[in-house]
């Protein structure tokens, strides 16, 4: 039985509240009559906690106005309470730990300039015509909040869907999409869909990091096979690993505008892929996230047109593209739709509607194409110019992709560089790039560095760049 006194207890439920910054300085406290209704304690202990947390120093009460939170010198230590059980931290060692001390760390810093994300700046989406297509949506039909959406998604934007993957020579039936929680929740689905804790599953080396953690939550046994800026996934030593004693399950691969390398395998390389892991009994999971990011006249065909077995699960995303807000992606599973619909059901039912329709509203118009097409030829400038940028202040051995499309810059440099080293001294002074060593389970990468080029080139940017420069070259 707890014998703290009943206001002692609120008292230090809000100083927690203050701790953790769910309270804020400056912040109203809720009144006496509010925390005597949604504590249902009396007048008397209402006014008692009050008393309590002045007299800890953190609320400061203003006549006719109210109780305010001050931030005192120090809090005081909360009454001990009896202790929480352990977090069992065997289940997120590996990259996990270091992908969460590089977010976690990223998190906490004040950042002025960011390198380290993959979407675009904010102005690049269409934002206001989503934002108009949302009001209509909701003015015609208010229903949309009141009903939950079917399990696979508006059936108008799988039809849109399937109909633009026709650009890229690939064949997916509306029915059979699923729209999703981004790639993420794709690729989530794909994995559970295929595969059972403990099976292997293999990737590119590098490859994005949030896939490592994914394929870590699930329990996965992961593989890495080399891929190059140029042609991405060394075939060669995938078909080493094939042949080898590991029965491998699945492979994920991004075979166009790989993230970090940019690479976009060739058709003829696509094509053997798909064979080779056909003959192997390995599920292709292909993530096309940065598909519509190529800078080319006609679309590239991805992995799921050579597909003649149904054994590529095909995954995208619209966060890069179009809204990184709304998080819609999709896939398509073939053979394993019916699955991974009873997973999705299972795991966080349909996607919200009003997001969905807003999208298609726009998608379904000539404006996306030409948007599209814009946001390539800005990102073609954006691209140009922080290389060019790197070249001039990074140290001299340092080299850059080239990739045909998309925000991404793969920068490897010298190899006395420790890229954790680099992100940490960035971080101190408010810049924030992506350690090569989150992109892979071993240490291959840590002299390299992912930069984004979101963002328009400005005198920010080229300050923030020449200080990552100097950075550098102060470290040797
Ligand atoms: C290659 C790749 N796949 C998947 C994702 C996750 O996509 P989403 O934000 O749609 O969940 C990302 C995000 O950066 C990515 O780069």
């Amino acid at each position: 039985m707890n014998t703290t006194p009943l206001y002692r207890q609120l008292a230090n439920h809000y100083l927690d509240a203050i701790r953790s910054g769910t309270l804020k300085t400056g912040e109203r406290l809720p009144s006496i009559r509010l925390m005597m209704e949604k504590h249902a304690v009396s007048l008397s202990t209402a006014v008692q906690v009050c008393r309590e947390l002045e007299d800890c120093g953190v609320l400061e009460a203003r006549p006719r106005s109210g109780n305010y939170i001050r931030q005192p010198d120090t809090l005081p230590r909360p009454a001990p309470v009896a202790s929480a059980p352990a977090l069992d931290t065997s289940a997120y060692v590996g990259i996990h730990q270091q992908v969460s001390t590089v977010l976690k760390a990223s998190q906490r810093a004040t950042i002025k300039v960011n390198f380290a994300s993959a979407y675009c700046a904010p102005e690049l989406y269409p934002l206001k015509t989503l934002q108009d297509n949302m009001i209509k949506s909701l003015r015609y039909d208010t229903s949309l909040l009141g009903a939950a959406g079917s399990t696979c998604g508006n059936s108008a934007l799988r039809h849109l869907l399937a109909r633009r993957a026709l650009a890229s020579k690939t064949h997916l039936a509306p029915e059979r999409i699923v729209i999703t929680n981004g790639a993420t929740e794709a690729i989530n689905l794909a994995l559970r869909a295929v595969t059972r804790p403990g099976d292997t599953v293999a990737v590119e080396s590098p490859t994005f990091y949030g896939l490592l953690q994914i394929l870590e939550s699930l329990s996965l046994r992961v593989l890495e096979v080399p891929a190059s800026a140029h042609t991405g996934l060394n075939l060669s030593a995938l078909e080493g690993l094939l042949q080898g004693p590991e029965p491998v399950k699945a492979l994920i691969v991004i075979p166009n505008l790989q993230n970090p390398l940019g690479s976009i395998m060739p058709d003829a390389n696509k094509a053997r892929l798909v064979k080779l892991c056909a003959e192997h009994n390995t599920v292709l999971i292909e993530d096309d996230t940065y598909g519509d990011l190529v800078d080319t006249e006609q679309p590239l065909s991805t992995l799921k047109h050579w597909d003649r077995t149904d054994n590529v699960i095909y995954c995208a995303s619209l966060n890069k593209t179009l809204a990184p807000g709304m998080r819609l992606g999709w896939i398509s599973a073939g053979k394993w739709h019916d699955r991974v619909e009873m997973l999705k059901h299972t795991q966080s039912r349909g996607c919200e509607l009003l997001s969905q329709l807003a999208v298609s509203e726009f998608m379904r118009t000539p404006s996306y194409e030409r948007y599209l097409r814009r946001l390539r030829k800005t990102l073609t400038v954006q691209r140009a110019q922080m290389s060019t940028a790197i070249a001039r202040y990074f140290p001299i051995g340092t080299s850059v992709t080239h990739p045909q499309g998309g925000t991404l810059l793969w920068v490897e440099l010298p190899r006395r560089h420790s890229s954790m080293a680099f992100f940490h001294e960035a971080l101190k002074v408010g810049i924030q790039i992506s350690p090569g060593d989150i992109f892979s389970n071993t240490e291959r990468f840590d002299h390299f560095v992912r930069i984004g080029c979101g963002a328009p080139y400005s005198p920010r940017i080229d300050e923030a760049l020449q200080t990552l420069g100097r950075i550098l070259k102060a470290q040797g």
